[in-house]
This record gives C-alpha cells, structure tokens and sequence, in this order.
C-alpha cells in the first residue's frame, strides 16, 4: 500500500475539458489512491458564470449544482486561484491565440501563488512560452501541456521521458482532427469542400466558425508548441509558414490517390527548424496516412529512428487523460 498524498487542485474553466477532467477524477479517485497513493480533492472550480469552493474537497453533487448556476462564492477567479489552498490549478479556458487572456493571467496568478499548473490552453503556450515556463521555474512550480497537442496522444511527455537521450531531428504530422475528417471525407465520397464541411458542423466535427481548424491556424499554434517545448525554440504561431485546406478539390484528391497518394494538412518542424503548415502529398502506405477524426505525428531521432503515434486529438476525456496523466507525473515519481 503507498503513503498516501492529498493533493488539493481548482479547475479554471469548467467546460467540455474542465468537466471531463473532474467526471474522470471522480471516476477515478480510489484508484489513483490505490495506484499512485494520490488523493486527488477538486476545491475549487471557476467558470464565467462564477466560482465554488469547498476547502475539504467538493462532491459529486455540490459539482452538479455548480452546473446548474448555484451555490456560488462570492469571489472572482483570481482569488481563487490566490486565496483558496491547493497545490494544483488545472488551467481550461477557451483559447486565445490573439493575447492568450484569459488563460495567462490565470497561469501567470497560480504560478506566482505557489500552484502547479496543468493545462490544455494552448493559447498561453503558443504565445508566451518562454516567459511561462522561466516563470514556473523561478517559483519552482511545474506548468505542463501534454492536453495542448494531439490531445491524448502522449507528444511531449513521450519525446521527454521514453526518448531521453535521443536527439529530435523534426516533427511531422495530422494535428487537427476536423481538418483530416473533411479530407478523409472529400476522399471517400468525392464531395465538395464546402458539402462535408456543413456535414461536419452537422456531427459537431467542425465548429460553427471553423476558421481556425480549417485555415491551418490550429495547427500552427500546436506545431509551435512543440518545437518550443522539444526543440527549445522561442517561436509563436506568427513564425509558421500557413496554409489550410479551404482550396483543396475532391479533383485533386482522387489525382493524387490515383498516383499513389493522400493529401493531408501537415504540420511540420523540420531539421532545419522551419515551421510550416501545409497540404502535403502522403503516400498511401505512410503511418502518417491515417484517416477520419485521428491525429498523428511522426518524430526523426538519431538514435531510434522513425517513431509514429496516432491517437485521438480531441474530446473531453482524451484531453482528459492528458491532463491526468500531467498530474499523475508531477506527484508520482
Ligand atoms: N475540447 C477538446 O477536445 C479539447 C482538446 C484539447 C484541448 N482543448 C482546449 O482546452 C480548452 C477548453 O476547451 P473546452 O472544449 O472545454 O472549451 P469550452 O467547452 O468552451 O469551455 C471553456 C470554459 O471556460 C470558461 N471560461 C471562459 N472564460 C473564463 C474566465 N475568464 N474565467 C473562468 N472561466 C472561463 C467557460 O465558462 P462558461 O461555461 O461560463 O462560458 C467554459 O466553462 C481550450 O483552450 C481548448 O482549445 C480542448
């Protein structure tokens, strides 16, 4: 049996990822103890309609009612995040990629307060990456991403950990599910851009603005967080190199799966360190060539070669598990 820790997190932003991560460390929680000897206690969660706190850990009802817009503190997320004692704040607001707000001030208040910061915000991350993590070190507080990128795919925590001692020669890959569904779509059933785009807004795949997806922005902010975070660059999505989908004919696909291809939106870090975002030729039999929602990317080392992981970029529970996943990491070592 481990000795077990209480860890005290608050969760900022209480949407699909903030309410996945709780659901998960509710479903969880004896197991975390049992395994990791963590005794993960949510008490405190903020969103825009408020804030709730429970010093000793809040319940599964009293998250219920916070849903439902009651049982609200009387204070404002920074004070949370300052006043309320805990150890951990999971940071998942909307991103932002103009000045990264109000996911900043957020990890900017916990770190400077004595928090960990966990985090699927690539907002922050992509724009002020740098100042961040000096940040977090000059407190000695951890700021981890893993939820930014590829969403349960285990990126940079797998380059970190498993490929220590291997240097990255570059980085390729499907980073954003929406935009391989349309392509995959538009492949499959030679349709318009525009008829699987509306489809997609049907199932959900595609936000009602799909701009960022589609125009290949989601994308470079996430390529721009791993070359910072792998290749210690100090970049933001600025310095890619953009080009989305939006121009791409089902002519052209079926041209090129007829010449032993797919074309795929790719983001790449290469080995000279340029950062581009592009429709790419893939062939057929690539492990980059997956299809549908999945994401994937390939990393070149030096001394293991090729390694590919594909996995699913998106949904509360996959970013979830990253953000679990993040935690678990910090604690259990
Ligand atoms: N969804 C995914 O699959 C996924 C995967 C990986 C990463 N991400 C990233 O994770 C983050 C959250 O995504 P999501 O899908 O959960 O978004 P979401 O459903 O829109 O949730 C965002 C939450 O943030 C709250 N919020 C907005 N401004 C706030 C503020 N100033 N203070 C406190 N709370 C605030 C919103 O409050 P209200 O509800 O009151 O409006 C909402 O609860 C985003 O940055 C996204 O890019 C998402």
């Amino acid at each position: 049996m481990k000795r077990e820790r209480a860890v005290r997190l608050t969760i900022v932003g209480f949407g699909h990822v903030g309410g996945g991560v709780a659901e998960v460390i509710m479903r969880k929680h004896q197991e975390l103890k049992e395994i990791y000897g963590l005794d993960l206690r949510i008490v405190g969660i903020a969103d825009l309609k408020g804030v709730t706190i429970n010093e000793k850990g809040l319940s599964e009802p009293e998250i219920a009612k916070f849903r439902d817009g009651s049982v609200l503190a009387g204070m404002s997320t920074e004070d949370m995040i300052r006043e309320v004692e805990h150890e951990l704040m999971v940071e998942a607001t909307p991103t932002n990629v103009v000045d990264g707000e109000p996911g900043v001030t957020h990890i900017v208040t916990a770190l400077e307060s004595g928090r960990h910061v966990v985090t699927s915000n690539k907002g922050p991350l992509a724009l002020q990456y740098r100042r961040l993590t000096e940040l977090a070190e000059r407190h000695g507080r951890e700021l981890r991403f893993e939820a930014t990128v590829g969403g349960a795919m285990p990126l940079i925590s797998m380059i970190r950990n498993n490929l220590a001692g291997n240097r990255i020669i570059s980085i390729k890959g499907i980073l954003n599910g929406t935009c391989n569904y349309i392509l995959t779509r538009m492949g499959e059933e030679n349709l318009p851009y525009e008829h699987v785009l509306r489809e997609a807004q049907e199932i959900g795949i595609a936000e009602s603005d799909p701009t960022k997806d589609v125009e290949g922005i989601d994308t470079a902010v996430k390529l721009v967080i791993l070359a910072n975070a792998v290749f210690d660059m100090d970049v933001t999505y600025r310095d890619v190199k953009v080009r989305g989908i939006t121009e791409i004919t089902p002519d052209a696909l079926k041209l090129a799966h007829d010449a032993g291809y797919a074309i795929k939106l790719i983001g790449d870090v290469d080995d000279e360190g340029r950062l581009e975002v592009a429709p790419r030729l893939v062939p057929l039999g690539d492990p980059l060539n997956v299809n549908g929602t999945l994401n994937v990317a390939t990393i070149r080392t030096d001394l293991a070669g090729d390694i590919t992981v594909i996995g699913k970029g998106a949904g509360p529970i996959e970013a979830a598990s990253a953000i679990l996943s993040d935690i678990i990491g910090i604690y259990a070592r």
